[in-house]
């Protein structure tokens, strides 16, 4: 088992010691000024300098040191970990072109490792299987495998030692147009959480121009199920500053999975209409959250899979959030995608920037295959077998509108 608590506050190693990966130290000076909490409405400079910074995040009590690394592109600055491979901040201006940290998470490693039994998942890597499987059981290929069930009857996002509680091996680089990268990987050994087979996953985080692509690569040596995610949550009036109902919500679905009421699909392909999970026009996340529509009873809001309109790389969301103009647009080539509005944030826990995280303070949008695949014969299959790549990609835009 890799469950690792870290050190007493005193022990731990603080952010000192930055090192400059790649780029022009006037650039790197420029990150390293920043402060990672959410002050809201700062301004950055019109555009900044494609560069790639880290520093110590802390270290874990077997002595894992995490690190930081700051991806900075022309309009946007990204921090991601090493623990999880989390996406921390994400800073973006606005339409007046104020800057601030949409994304919700935490300060501190101490933060992140503690809240994580199962946690929110801010920011992480979700893995082997995001989402559900149904009291933790498939059987592939004749064989049935038992995974953990973390959050009863149910296995969810990959087990209780999941993805996004292991330490990513890193490799910082920039792609050919110079764009800042962050390959990270991660070797999952054959019968890890009760999953088959060694599986060898990367996840590279690009940060372009206005942009975050991640592109999944996953192999295996035993035939196995597999289904990558990432599970940021953003709020993009700025993280910390309250709930998310005004955000005008878009997705690229006629039909949604419905469920359970444990959150597992029945396994149907339901249509939107006529449903308050019609979100093929922009709706305001709020107008019909409250709705007596018992699949939002079930998941106290919105907690569902949405069956993404045609094939290939396209537009799977878009939101906007009309106070300060930000828009986030959202492409994969996934069949799903999850729509969470925050239904079980309880005003426990403080976010990066100090400020209470209660309920619908965030959505998270996951690109994915649909929970609970490996039970359902008639949805997308999820099994990845010897000699194949399991690859998607999904690229996060962030721009601002005007009106
Ligand atoms: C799930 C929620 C779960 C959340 C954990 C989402 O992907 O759909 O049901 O509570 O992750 O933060």
């Amino acid at each position: 088992m890799l469950k690792r608590s870290v050190r007493p506050r005193s022990r731990r190693t603080g952010v000192a010691g930055r090192v400059i990966v790649a780029g022009a130290v006037a650039a790197a000076v420029a990150v390293a000024g920043t402060a990672a909490s959410a002050a809201p409405a700062r301004t950055m400079p019109a555009t900044m300098k494609a560069n790639i910074t880290k520093d110590l995040f802390g270290t874990l009590d077997d002595g894992t040191k995490v690190w930081r690394y700051t991806l900075t592109n022309s309009r946007i600055r990204v921090r991601i970990i090493t623990y999880g491979g989390i996406v921390q901040t994400i800073e973006v201006p606005d339409r007046r072109g104020r800057v601030t940290n949409v994304a919700l998470g935490f300060a501190t490693l101490d933060d992140y490792v503690a809240s994580n039994n199962p946690g929110p998942y801010f920011g992480a890597l979700i893995g082997r299987y995001a989402n559900r499987i149904a009291e933790g059981t498939f059987t592939l290929d004749g064989v049935t495998h038992q995974l953990p069930i973390n959050n009863d009857p149910n296995s969810l996002h990959g087990g209780t030692d999941s993805f996004d509680k292991r330490v990513w091996t890193p490799t910082a680089g920039r792609n050919s147009a110079g764009d800042p990268t962050l390959r990270l990987a991660l070797t999952s050994p054959d019968g890890d959480q009760g999953y088959p087979g060694t599986l060898r996953a990367t996840a590279t985080y690009t940060v372009t121009d206005d942009s975050i692509r991640v592109d999944y690569r996953a192999t295996t040596d035993k035939a196995t199920i597999v289904n990558l995610t990432n599970h940021s949550y953003f709020n993009l009036a700025g993280e910390g500053t309250g709930d998310i109902n005004g955000h005008l919500m878009q997705l690229n679905a006629n039909r949604y999975t419905p469920v359970d009421a444990t959150l597992i699909p029945t396994g149907q392909l339901a249509p939107v209409a006529g449903t308050p999970l019609d979100f093929t026009k922009p709706v305001a996340i709020g107008d019909r959250i409250r709705d007596n529509f018992e699949q939002l009873v079930f998941g106290r809001g919105y907690d569902h899979n949405w069956v993404l309109n045609g094939s290939g790389f396209r537009l799977a969301a878009r939101v906007t959030e009309p106070t300060t103009g930000r828009v986030l647009s959202m492409f994969t080539d996934q069949p799903g995608i999850q729509f969470y509005s925050g239904n079980f944030l309880d005003g426990t826990l403080y976010g990066t920037s100090g400020r209470q995280y209660r309920q619908g303070d965030g959505f998270a949008l996951e690109t994915q295959h649909f929970p609970d695949s490996p039970n359902h014969a008639n949805f997308p299959s999820t099994v990845l077998r010897p000699g194949d790549t399991y690859r998607t990609s999904t690229v996060y835009t962030f721009g601002t509108t005007h009106h």
